[in-house]
């Protein structure tokens, strides 16, 4: 089902926004003029990525500094300092991704 999210212009290039919708804690970003919706929780140990910084088509997690791929949703690099964590600890799943597209000046996010 398809939600509103906000005014296109209330997402200009290089900034997020975070909505609840039905429940869902839903991260919007712009960034290198694409658009990307992703569940707000990092996939690692669930801080909130809005904190988060973005790098073009990345997003680095502001807790753990886990670099992850909006477009792929995977995880792309783990600092050298947690080198020596226990591996249950570093181990963390990919990105929550959805749809998202950009009508008539309103932005849009599919969810199931
Ligand atoms: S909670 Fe996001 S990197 Fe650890």
């Amino acid at each position: 089902m398809e939600y509103k999210v906000c005014k296109s212009e209330e997402l200009p290039n290089n900034s997020m926004k975070a909505i609840l919708i039905q429940g869902n804690m839903i991260l919007v970003c712009r960034s290198n003029d694409r658009l990307f919706a992703l569940d707000n929780s990092c996939p690692h140990r669930g801080a909130s990525l809005s904190k988060s910084d973005m790098k073009g088509t990345k997003i680095i997690c502001y807790m753990h500094d886990f670099e992850y791929d909006l477009v792929s949703g995977k995880l792309l690099h783990i600092p050298g300092k947690w080198q020596n964590q226990n591996p249950n600890w570093t181990k963390s799943g990919d990105l929550l991704l959805f749809p998202v597209s950009e009508k008539d000046g309103e932005i849009y996010i599919e969810l199931s």
